[in-house]
């Protein structure tokens, strides 16, 4: 299983390494990944970032790209997340752009999809249209692509999808992207075990009960294998 923590903008680069640090005490088989922000990256075998421009450098401000990530040696991404989509306003030709600069540097790429709630409550035909057009101009045969399903009314909320949206969803996606497939929204230390053991789940990407390092700690050890 994958399990991955993206800390958004939380944590600092102090209390960063204090995660670090505690989690590699931890003893375990799965893949896990933590994506700090851009402030608090380190060298690390298991940290992303959870963003990139698509160049080397250049004038972009506010933005870091391949040089500011290279020096960390980090050669993980999160693209595509939909706080970036919605409160950021990037368009599906920039996150394109970002997925197919990255491939080119062969980084692992975390590729985030979901649909708001007004797209769920049409029904799991409209679900799967919207996330296809999410994926338009994405190479999802990509050896080194991981996506994760995070559905917008579940992100932050403390309410999860339930097992059988997920499992649904998770069947559906599976009919035509091969590469391991994480959810999102809402996962914490008392579902977390349940949706892992889900057909066509490969693991998790956790926000807000993953911050707590000690939490996140549980939540590694409560999924099997
Ligand atoms: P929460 O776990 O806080 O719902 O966030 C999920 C998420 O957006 C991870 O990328």
């Amino acid at each position: 299983m994958i399990i991955a923590s993206n800390f958004k903008m939380n944590h600092t680069r102090k209390s960063t390494q204090q995660f670090l640090n505690q989690l590699k005490e931890v003893k375990t088989n799965h893949t896990i990944r933590v994506f700090p922000p851009a402030t608090a990256l380190f060298e690390n075998e298991i940290v992303g970032v959870q963003n990139g421009y698509p160049a080397i450098n250049g004038s972009f401000t506010g933005e870091i790209g391949l040089e500011q990530i290279k020096e960390f040696n980090i050669d993980k991404i999160l693209i595509g997340h939909s706080e970036r989509r919605n409160l950021l306003k990037e368009s599906q030709e920039l996150i394109t752009k970002k997925f197919e600069f990255y491939k080119n540097e062969n980084f692992e790429i975390t590729y985030c999809i979901g649909e708001p709630l007004e797209i769920r409550q049409k029904g799991i035909d409209e679900v799967i249209k919207f996330l296809k057009a999410q994926l338009v101009g994405i190479d999802i045969n990509y050896d080194k692509l991981i996506v994760a399903y995070e559905p917008v009314w579940a992100i932050g909320t403390g309410i999860s999808a339930t097992i059988q949206e997920i499992e649904e969803t998770h069947n559906k996606l599976r009919e035509f992207i091969k590469s391991s497939l994480l959810y999102g929204g809402s996962v914490k230390l008392e579902n977390i075990a349940e949706i892992c053991d889900i057909e066509n789940v490969d693991g998790v990407l956790i926000g807000t009960a993953s911050w707590q390092v000690e939490n996140f700690i549980k939540m590694i050890n409560q999924v099997k294998g």
